[in-house]
Parts: structure tokens; C-alpha cells; sequence
């Protein structure tokens, strides 16, 4: 099987690479601004380093592939405040460029990582078939790539995976709440900038079990498309992270200072738990709980 990831040179992208290229050929497409070669360099797959939102570049990398994995993106939800055009354009027509590049090289599965945040304010734990409300301008351009590939899938057969994942984290993190408290205490291990109240309170999910839950819902899309909710059943709150931070970095009397409000920014979904019982029922589960996912991503950021 010949499978094309875009974004495959970063966080979540190099993991899918690590275990997709055993057995398969593997292509990365990725433009590097946030991959890095290193993350992928020991894995057996062919780099292409171009830009989804460069038609012919992804049009061409496209050719004779089998399955596309489409992980490109713009993942700065707080960002996508201040340039909202910038981030459509990066995060829906760059999907809508990939969607066109496997329809004209005829790739017949399409698996999409679209995030927990399309639900915006919603009821937890929040099925699959919980309205979707986007609260940022992030998760309106995943919102509407998920739309595209429902399009895309009735009008030109594209079998569609689309997976709204949990906050992800783990090995090879470069972002995140576990990244920016440990780094931050790196520098000041006396005082941390915490956004919002520190209540907010999300669900996390070990990378390796991402990427075991994107390929197994891949392998259960029935029909034209199907959408799978990847997460896991646990809540962890900011402070009770900053708190394992803290202790694994051996820190004490640490000043916490809040900017206070419920929303750690504008268009934060403050309350995140989504329910899993459709993969579940399906025969996936995760492997780590919370706290073990946030050890191995201190480990790493340690070793690192
Ligand atoms: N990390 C999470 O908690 C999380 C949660 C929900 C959804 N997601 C989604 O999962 C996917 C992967 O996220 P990640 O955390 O690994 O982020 P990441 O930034 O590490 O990976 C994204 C990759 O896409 C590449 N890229 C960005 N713009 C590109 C472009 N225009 N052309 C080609 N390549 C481009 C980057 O260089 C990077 O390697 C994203 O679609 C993200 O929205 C992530």
C-alpha cells in the first residue's frame, strides 16, 4: 500500500509515519514549518517537502497513491483569533487541495484529523452526534473540511475517516499544556503563567494510542464516511497538571499566577470530555490513562 501523510513530519504525523512505514510506502508531505526531519529520519519513507496550499506540489506527490492521511494544519487555535483568512486558508483550502489531489490521482480513502473543538460548548461526554458549534476560527475551518470531505465522499466515492480528536500528547510533543508549563518552569522555576482561572478542565490522549485509534477507525469506516470521536474517558484539570509538572521537575512553593476568567483565551472550549463509546463498542480502547501520558511526555521533554 502506498500511503501519503501530509504533515507527517510532525507530532502526531511522525508517529503515524513510525508505524505506517512497516509494511507500507510511506510519502511525508510536509512544508516543515513545525515538522522536523529529525522526528522522521529513521523511519523507512520518502520526504516531500512542499506546501498543501501549492496545488501542483501536492498534486504531483499524490500520484499513485493508495491511502491519504491528511494532517497539515495550522493547530494554534489561539492564534486563529488574530488571522482568521491566514488560518482558513491553511486549515480548509489547503484540505480542499489535498481532497482534489486525491480525486484527480483516483485515491480512494481519505482519513482527516479534525478535533474535539468543532463541538465547541457542548454536553459532555460529547458523542459523535452532538451538534457542531465551532467557537474559533480553528474549529470552523476543521468544521467545514469535515463538510468537504462529506461532499467529496458522496459525490466522487472518497471513503472519508473523520476523527475529532482529544488534546493529544506524548513523545515528540512541540506544543501543548505540558510543553509550555514545563518550559516555562525551565526558565522560572519559581513562578507559572496559567491562562485562564486554571478550573479548565479537558481530556488528553497518549499519542501512541492516537495513532492506533486513527488506523482502527480507518479500517471501520463503513460507507462513504464515517466521524470517530478519539479520546479518552479521563478529565485532568490545568492546575492538577501543573501540579504533576511541578512535582516530576522536583519544584516546590511554585507561584501560580492566573490571568483569570473561566476561557484561557478567546475561543477556548474551557469543559472537554468526549465520549468514546462508539470506537469502544468498535473494540478500541486506550492503553494509558492521564497521568501516565503526561509522565512519558515529561520524560521526553526531559530527555529532549
Ligand atoms: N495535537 C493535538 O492535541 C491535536 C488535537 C486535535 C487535532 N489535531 C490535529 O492533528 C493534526 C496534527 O497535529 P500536530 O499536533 O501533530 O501538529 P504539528 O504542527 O506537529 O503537525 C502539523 C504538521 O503539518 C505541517 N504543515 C503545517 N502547515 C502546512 C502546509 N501548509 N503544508 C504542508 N505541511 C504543513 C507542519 O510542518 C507540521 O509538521 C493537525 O491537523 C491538528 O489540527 C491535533
Amino acid at each position: 500500500m502506498k500511503i501519503l501523510i501530509t504533515g507527517g513530519a510532525g507530532f502526531i504525523g511522525s508517529h503515524l509515519v513510525e508505524k505506517l512505514s512497516k509494511g507500507n510506502e510511506v510519502v511525508v508531505f510536509d512544508n516543515f514549518s513545525e515538522g522536523r526531519e529529525e522526528f522522521i529520519k529513521g523511519f523507512k519513507c520518502k520526504i516531500i517537502k512542499g506546501d498543501i496550499l501549492d496545488r501542483k506540489a501536492i498534486g504531483d506527490a499524490m500520484k499513485g497513491v493508495d491511502e491519504c492521511y491528511h494532517l497539515a494544519a495550522d493547530y494554534r487555535v489561539k492564534e486563529s483569533y488574530d488571522i482568521p483568512v491566514k488560518n482558513f486558508e491553511t486549515d480548509c483550502a489547503g484540505s480542499v487541495n489535498v481532497l482534489e489531489a486525491c480525486r484527480k490521482n483516483n485515491v480512494k480513502n481519505f482519513v482527516f484529523t479534525s478535533s474535539c473543538v468543532v463541538y465547541g460548548i457542548a454536553d459532555m461526554p460529547t458523542p459523535e452526534t452532538a451538534p457542531i458549534r465551532p467557537i474559533s476560527n480553528y474549529a470552523a475551518a476543521k468544521a467545514a473540511s469535515e463538510n468537504y470531505i462529506m461532499s467529496y465522499s458522496h459525490l466522487y466515492g472518497i471513503k472519508g475517516t473523520i476523527l475529532r480528536y482529544a488534546n493529544i500528547i506524548g513523545q515528540r510533543s512541540t506544543h501543548g499544556i505540558c510543553y509550555d508549563f514545563y518550559n516555562k518552569l525551565k526558565k522560572n522555576p519559581k513562578e507559572l503563567d496559567i491562562l485562564g482561572d486554571g478550573n479548565q478542565k479537558k481530556s488528553y490522549l497518549h499519542v501512541k494510542d492516537t495513532v492506533d485509534a486513527s488506523i482502527f477507525a480507518k479500517e471501520h469506516t463503513k460507507g462513504g464516511w464515517d466521524v470517530f470521536n478519539v479520546g479518552s474517558e479521563e478529565q485532568i484539570s490545568v492546575k492538577d497538571i501543573a501540579g504533576q509538572i511541578t512535582g516530576f521537575m522536583g519544584l516546590k512553593d511554585v507561584h501560580y499566577r492566573f490571568t483569570g476568567g473561566e476561557k484561557g483565551w478567546p475561543g477556548d472550549v474551557p469543559r472537554m470530555l468526549l465520549s468514546i463509546d462508539k470506537m469502544k463498542k468498535l473494540g478500541w480502547k486506550p492503553r494509558y490513562n492521564i497521568r501516565e501520558a503526561i509522565a512519558d511526555t515529561l520524560k521526553y521533554l526531559k530527555e529532549n
